[in-house]
Formats: C-alpha cells, structure tokens, sequence
C-alpha cells in the first residue's frame, strides 16, 4: 500500500528534506583531496547535534554512520572510514538523510574531487539529468514505469548502464515504504501517481555495466566491473499541480 500524505504532513517532510538540502549545500566545501571520509561524517555528526535532528541511517539495519561515502567503483553504502582519502580525480557520493519530527528527509550527490576526467564528468552531468527528467515526469497522472524509464533513457542514451539491485522508494514515517522506485521500466505502467504520494527518486548510473556486488565489510556496493558509478537523490512529492521538491534547504 502506498501511503498518501496530507498537506500538512508533507509541509512537515518539507522541513526535514530542507534540513538535508542544507546540509549538502556545506558539505561541499569540506569534499576536496586530503580530505578522509571519516571527516565528512564527522561533520555530519556534529551538523545533526546542532540543528537538533537524527540522523536517519546510524542504527539502520545496523549501518554504523550517519552518511554513505562512496568512492569511484563504490556505488552506495560506502563506509566513512579514517583511511579512505579523497584524491585528486576521484568521484564522492554523499548520501544523508535525517528524522525531523517523525518524517524523514534522503538526498544524494556526487561530487568531483578537483578536477576529473571528462568521462567522469560526463557520467555526473548524465545522473543528475536523469534526476531531473524523472521529476520532470513526476505528475499526477503519470505511472511509476514513467519516472523508471525516464532514467534509463536518459543514462542509456549517454551510453551508461543503471544499476538493477538498488532502487528508490518511498518515504514517510518510515525511510523505506512502498513503492519501490527503479531506476529501469516501462513508460505507462505501474501505479499511477496521485497527489500525496511521496517518493525518493535516486538513478545509481554505471560508466560500464550494471551488475553490482557487495564487500565483505557487508555493505559498501562496487560495481562488478570496477568502473565508476553515480548517484543523486531526491524526495519529491506528487501535488495536484505537478511536484514538489522536498530536498532543498
Ligand atoms: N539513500 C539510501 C536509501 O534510501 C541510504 C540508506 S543507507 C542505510 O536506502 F545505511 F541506511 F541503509
Ligand atoms: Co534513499
């Protein structure tokens, strides 16, 4: 069942995605070479005790951080880690999510490490347009299998892959609730998309293949081929009108 939210409930998941939008607007000053991920969750730590929210991964499922740093080949669920260090050339996606109030807040980017190759460049322009044409397509009206195809489209078009274990979800009360958002489809099928419905929409793209597997720490994803991958996130609600981005501070 998916979970249709008021007006005032989504007014509140707005103030938790807003908390998430603005902690990625800082913590892009603190991604650059030298940097070690466990940094980066430190900031994140501190910036979760300052404005008074939880993060909303630490404890999850047993995920010992409050952010997922993954480097390069790792595709989500990178560990922050005191030994991992941010080089010159490298991609980083930073995933962060809080519980404000009861509702939860998730959002993803990938950040370039100074300057990177033009593939790699490449590969970060086409995630995040693929992020933005599937909102784009987020309208009452329209079906699930329309925001999947959309990024798949939009990737395979560039000539990248989409990753099939991973997928986006819905988002309330609860960090994961139906329906299952992936990041592959067919236009025109699936639920259709009705006012309320709240969705966190977040394409994971391959520079080569899409198969994927897991270290042995249990949780940092890689794609198989060791290519590099991409990943941006939003939550997005569905409104009368069209949309609403939710993850902007
Ligand atoms: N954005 C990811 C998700 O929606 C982050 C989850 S990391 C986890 O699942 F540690 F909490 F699993
Ligand atoms: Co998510």
């Amino acid at each position: 069942m998916i979970i249709i939210k008021s007006p005032p409930e989504i007014e509140a998941m707005r103030l938790a995605g807003a908390m998430v939008g603005q902690f990625f607007e800082e913590v892009e000053r603190h991604v650059r070479s030298g940097v070690a991920t466990r940094e980066l969750e430190e900031f994140a730590e501190e910036f979760v005790a300052k404005h008074g929210v939880r993060g909303a991964f630490k404890g999850y499922l047993g995920y010992p951080a409050n952010l997922c740093t993954s480097i390069n080949e790792e595709v989500v669920h990178g560990i922050p880690s005191g030994t991992r260090v941010l080089r010159e050339g490298d991609i980083v996606s930073i995933d962060f999510g809080v519980v404000r109030d009861g509702f939860f807040g998730d959002a993803a980017r990938t950040y370039a490490v100074g300057k990177i190759s033009a593939g790699s460049e490449n590969l970060l322009a086409t995630t995040e347009r693929a992020l933005t044409k599937a909102i784009g397509v987020s309208l009452p009206g329209n079906r699930l299998g329309d925001i999947s195809a959309a990024i798949q489209e939009e990737a395979e078009g560039a000539g990248f892959s989409v990753v099939r274990d991973f997928v986006g979800h819905g988002i309330g009360r609860t960090l994961h609730e139906e329906p299952q958002v992936p990041n592959f489809g067919t236009p025109g099928t699936g639920p259709k998309l009705m006012p309320g419905m709240v969705l966190a929409i977040e394409p994971m793209v391959n520079e080569g293949l899409f198969p994927v597997e897991v270290l042995p720490d249990g949780w940092t994803v890689v794609t198989r081929d060791r290519k590099r991958s991409a990943h941006f996130e939003h939550v997005v609600a569905i409104t009368a009108d069209g949309n609403r981005i939710l993850s902007l501070p």
